[in-house]
């Protein structure tokens, strides 16, 4: 099931897709760079010298020695990229387009001023009868053996406040005890799982992306991303990588699927992506590595408007028609869901916790997602807190769950909930689908007991903390 890419096949044209982009990617920055009047002054004085400072591979470079534009345009470079290259040298984009064409200068600019170079026989459908195909069907049937298993579901706030207690060796103080004792069920069966890759939606706070571009759905197809100094220095945990390969094949099918992601190949990740991430898998040093390629998928919450909940579900399930059509090698998929529970960080209703909303939520998160997708926007707002709106990061792990598409319904692993971590109430879940069902042998589990940890807190003991 290859994604339809019919438009690798018109003749005499090389389309710059995700993966075009992710194999031209330092030439065309480069290229970028000749954007600054003193970068082309450098460029022009001693191009080998300026070109060491890119990590250009040995045909991109001499590519650019040469103003060989076919080449870097094989190589990945994007023609408004090179368009700097080419000024750089005070070539016109007629000489561009012109010297890819095998003809001489001369030629063709007859050539354009004659009408321009006629489509008969120039085209995909005279050379093989190729027709446009009809708009695709959107699958709402699973696939059956599909080389990417989307194992399970997880679930977790992210408040910042727990990355800094672990990075400052405070977890067994009493009031973080009780937040890192519902994750301890969790670490194990993480250990066990061994996911290969984990699409980790969470929401970006104003780390990456700040007023000048708002995103309201980023998907990372870079291969590396730094871990970002939020104003205390960057947490010491390792940087994340990536998985281009399959963030690209997601990007192509999600947004053949009509919705339009915003794709990023550099950014760094805030404590959103990676406090999740340290609270399952447990202390990892900065020179270590997480036991998990990550895609990151980013949702705007920060400025107005935001995506709806619905909007997001639906947006889970174009992510699982994506996996379904994954002809890679085998990979066991996780996806998270961060942010949340109910908080609010800001003004006089600062410190807003709604532990009966949110455990309605999870209820219907567990067994009627498609109802809450009728939960408005302003429900969130008004009873979770304006910052407890992160919820709707949950809705894109449940949306793409196998009964969502007429399979069994989940297994619901892992259940919990506290008040508080910092500011915010801290839920947690894990659900799999019937290929993600597993049993952690008690011995293996040592003490964790998934049939406790389960049920609500007692609200008492909530209020108690609460209070503390
Ligand atoms: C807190 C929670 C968050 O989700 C966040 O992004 C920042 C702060 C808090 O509770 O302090
Ligand atoms: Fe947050």
């Amino acid at each position: 099931m290859a994604l339809d890419k019919p438009y690798k096949n018109v003749p005499g044209t090389t389309i710059y897709d995700a993966e075009q982009a992710r194999k031209g990617y330092h030439l065309n920055q480069f290229a970028m760079s000749l954007m600054k009047p003193e970068n082309r002054v450098r460029f022009l004085a001693d191009q080998a010298a300026y070109l060491d400072e890119w990590p250009l591979n040995p045909r991109q470079r001499q590519a650019v020695l040469d103003m060989d534009m076919n080449t870097m345009i094989d190589e990945g470079g994007n023609i408004y990229f090179l368009a700097k290259i080419g000024a750089t040298h005070g070539m016109s984009f007629q000489q561009m387009a012109g010297s890819m064409t095998g003809m001489s200068e001369a030629a063709y600019r007859d050539m354009m001023v004659g009408g321009g170079r006629r489509p008969e026989g120039n085209r995909l459908k005279d050379l093989d009868g190729w027709t446009p195909p009809a708009p695709g069907e959107k699958a709402d049937t699973l696939r059956p053996n599909a080389p990417a298993k989307y194992t399970s579901a997880l679930f977790t706030s992210h408040v910042p406040a727990i990355g800094a207690a672990m990075d400052l060796g405070k977890t067994e103080e009493p009031y973080w005890k009780k937040v890192f004792d519902g994750y301890q069920w969790t670490r194990k069966w993480a250990k066990e799982q061994k996911p290969d890759v984990v699409i980790l939606v969470y929401n970006d706070h104003a780390t990456a992306f700040d007023a000048s571009i708002i995103p309201t759905f980023v998907l990372g197809t870079g291969a590396d991303y730094p871990v970002a100094d939020e104003g205390y220095g960057p947490r010491p945990v390792p940087g994340v990588k990536g998985y281009p390969e399959l963030a690209a094949h997601i990007a192509q099918s999600v947004i053949q699927d009509d919705f339009d992601l915003t794709l990023v190949n550099e950014m760094v990740v805030d404590h959103g992506l990676t406090v999740p991430l340290s609270l399952v898998f447990g202390e990892i040093g900065p020179d270590e590595q997480w036991p998990v390629k990550v895609i990151p998928l980013a949702v705007n919450v920060v400025q107005y408007p935001v995506p709806s909940g619905r909007r997001c579900y639906e947006l889970g399930r174009a992510l699982r028609r994506a996996l379904d059509k994954w002809d890679g090698e085998e990979l066991n998929v996780q996806i998270w869901g961060t942010g949340g529970m109910s908080h609010q960080l800001q003004g006089p209703r600062a410190g807003l916790i709604n532990e009966e909303w949110d455990n309605a939520f999870l209820d219907h998160l567990i067994e009627d997602p498609l109802g809450l997708t009728e939960w408005q926007h302003m429900e969130y707002v008004d009873e979770a807190g304006s910052e407890g709106i992160e919820l709707v990061d949950w809705l894109i792990a449940r949306g793409a769950m196998d009964d969502q598409f007429g399979g069994e319904a989940p297994e619901m692993n892992h259940r919990f909930y506290h008040v508080p971590a910092s500011n915010t109430a801290v839920g947690h879940l894990v659900l799999s689908n019937p290929v993600g069902k597993t049993t952690i042998a008690d011995d293996e589990a040592g003490v964790a007991e998934p049939a406790e940890s389960v049920l609500a807190p007692e609200p008492a003991e909530t209020a108690a903390v609460a209070n503390a």
